[in-house]
């Protein structure tokens, strides 16, 4: 991993923004892009297609580290294919952000996927998207923010974004499973959702994303100049 190619990390939980606002935020800088939460997802997919238990660390960890896997951010939304086949949409499920969220509390599963997150730190720059990538992953990232929301805002986008995909949903149940998912992902003993010491905190929930996207482009001047954006 190259430490002097910049990385602007930006995490918070789930329905924060944080993967509209990191996907053009790569796209606006031309820098490569990481959705780590994506590969905890085809981790969790990857084991209901090869019949793997969801608390079988051991197996969950070699599945993770042999992930056949491509992305593709210059679709108009990231493109994810498994194994040659793909998988945009089935990952996006809240099945499938659920079983995420249990194969991501295995540390040997977090383990296997560090030395991959790494190598998406390439020229010109890294923009990351998950819940680690300012405490664990990249640490010494220049530019960190944290996105926070409402759970009830959360939970809204989420109902509006699934629609959008033509993807099932229900208010109720999405206010609790954000819930479930959050207290998770906070409450477990590795790596757990928190802000990074130097990470700016951006409260999402009463702006749209163009107010974010411009507070996110001021914070980016800040620190890496005028010319970057
Ligand atoms: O961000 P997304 O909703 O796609 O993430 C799915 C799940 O993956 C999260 O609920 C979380 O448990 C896990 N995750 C993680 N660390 C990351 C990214 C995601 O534990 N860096």
């Amino acid at each position: 991993m190259s430490r002097s190619v910049p990385v602007i990390t930006i995490d918070g939980p789930s329905g924060s923004g944080k993967g509209t606002v990191s996907q053009r935020l790569a796209r606006d800088l031309g820098w490569h892009y990481l959705d780590s939460g994506a590969l905890y997802r085809l981790v969790g997919l990857a084991a209901e297609r090869h019949r793997v238990a969801l608390d079988d660390e051991a197996a969950l960890a070699a599945l993770a580290e042999a992930l056949d896997v491509e992305f593709d951010l210059h679709a108009d939304d990231l493109k994810v294919v498994l194994e040659g086949e793909d998988v945009t949409l089935v990952i996006r499920s809240e099945t499938a952000g659920n079983r995420a969220s249990k194969v991501a509390a295995l540390p040997a599963v977090r383990t296997a996927l560090v030395a991959r997150q790494h190598a998406f730190r390439r020229l010109p720059g890294l923009v990351t998207d998950g819940r680690d990538m300012g405490t664990v992953i990249f640490p010494d990232a220049p530019l960190k923010l944290f996105l926070t929301a409402s759970a009830e805002e959360r939970a809204n986008r989420r109902y509006k974004q699934l629609k959008e995909k033509g993807i099932d949903a229900n208010i109720s149940n999405l206010v609790a499973e954000i819930a479930e998912r959050d207290a998770r992902d906070s409450q477990r003993s590795t790596a757990p959702l928190r802000p990074a010491e130097d990470a700016i905190e951006v409260e999402t929930s009463s702006i749209g994303i163009e107010e974010v996207m411009q507070q996110v482009a001021r914070l980016c001047r800040q620190r890496f100049g005028d010319q970057v954006l």
